[in-house]
């Protein structure tokens, strides 16, 4: 390891992300009722301009009054290009920050705007007398957040996560696709020509780049990494293609943009029972291994050594919370 140590942020299940749009209430009971890990209250894209300050309101009595469990409740606030954002963190910290956990701030350019938003929640907080301090959730959606994301990673001790926001990171990129999170078939690769002639296409992801970069900075400072949405909720084999790459390559949870995405979610950014057994079996094979005094052994006729141990450590330790979780 470097001489240098990474602290981690605050510890907390993120499989699933539900969003919820701050001007629909009849959702709210609803989302608190249902497995997500993680309630975003939404008073950004899924609000409209004029229902903004109702949303408002409507999301301070939620935080007041539905019972929410043991669920970790967001909000996601306004851009700070937009005359929302200031009403929007002294609103609804103000009058719910007691039950606020965190704040989604959506696309975070620069490192400053983390710092204005942590200058403006800590003066709520020592207004209030708070001890408990909210986290921030960052959505790296634009090209200009992208470039800075380090930086960003880096703002506040209040960061949390990153998100990777397909959508608004494609309009900002000038991309060509209309979708939110979906496969592209203009982004392809086309295989030379084989004896008889034919060329296979495969598929590729128009988001890899972006979201390992995304996953690279989050981790690099201690965060999570979260995937974002995926649009076409009719598309279940979609999303579960689309969840996977992004636990595979270290993400640890996703958004549900409707409920029927929460379950995937769940099980998706959960270590299955298989992979489990497997990591517990290179631990007592290391262990055995290390008591004879050798750094590496085989298993299976493969090779395990130290770094084994600690990737079977990352799913032993993400199973374990997902269990404490349950009971
Ligand atoms: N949270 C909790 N419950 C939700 C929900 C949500 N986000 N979205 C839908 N539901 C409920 C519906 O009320 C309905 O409940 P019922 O069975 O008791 O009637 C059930 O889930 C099925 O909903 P459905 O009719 O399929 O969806 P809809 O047409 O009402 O809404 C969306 C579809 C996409 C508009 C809605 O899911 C939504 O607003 N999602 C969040 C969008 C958002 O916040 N985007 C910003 C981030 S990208
Ligand atoms: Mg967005």
């Amino acid at each position: 390891m470097s001489f240098t140590t990474v602290g981690q942020a605050r510890e907390r299940l993120n499989r699933s992300e539900l969003a919820v749009p701050g001007s629909r209430t009849e959702l709210f009971a609803k989302a608190a009722r249902s497995a997500a890990d993680v309630i975003f209250l939404d008073l950004e894209d899924a609000v409209a301009p004029d229902d903004k300050p109702q949303a408002r309101r409507n999301i301070v009595q939620a935080l007041n009054e539905v019972d929410w469990g043991d669920k970790t409740v967001s909000v996601r606030i306004n851009g700070l290009d937009t005359p929302y954002m200031y009403r929007d963190v002294i609103e609804v910290v103000e009058g719910g920050g007691s039950r606020l956990d965190l704040i989604m701030i959506p696309k975070v350019g620069t490192a400053a705007d983390v710092y204005a938003l942590d200058m403006l929640v800590t003066q709520i907080e020592q207004a209030k007398g708070w001890i408990r301090r909210i986290g921030f959730e960052l959505i790296i959606e634009t090209a200009l957040g992208m470039a800075n994301i380090n930086a960003i990673a880096a703002a506040s001790k209040r960061n949390e996560s990153l998100h990777f926001g397909s959508a608004d990171y494609a309009a900002s990129t000038k991309a060509r696709t209309t979708s939110i999170g979906g496969a592209n078939p203009d982004y392809v690769i086309l295989t030379d020509k084989d004896a008889t002639g034919a060329r296979q296409t495969h598929w590729g992801d128009m988001y890899h780049y972006a979201t390992a970069r995304m996953i690279v900075a989050a981790r690099a400072h201690g965060l999570r990494a979260v995937d974002g949405p995926f649009g076409d909720f009719s598309d279940p084999d979609g999303f579960r293609a689309h969840a996977k790459r992004a636990a595979v390559l270290g993400c640890e949870g996703k958004w549900a943009i409707h409920p029927s995405q929460v379950a995937l979610a769940n099980e998706l950014f959960s270590p299955s029972e298989a992979e489990v057994a497997k990591a517990r079996r290179i631990l007592a094979a290391m262990e055995t291994a290390q008591k004879e005094g050798k750094g590496a052994v085989a298993l299976d006729g493969k090779l395990i050594d130290i770094a084994s141990i600690r990737q079977a450590q990352v799913l032993v330790q993400k199973a374990d919370q997902i269990g404490d979780h349950a009971r």
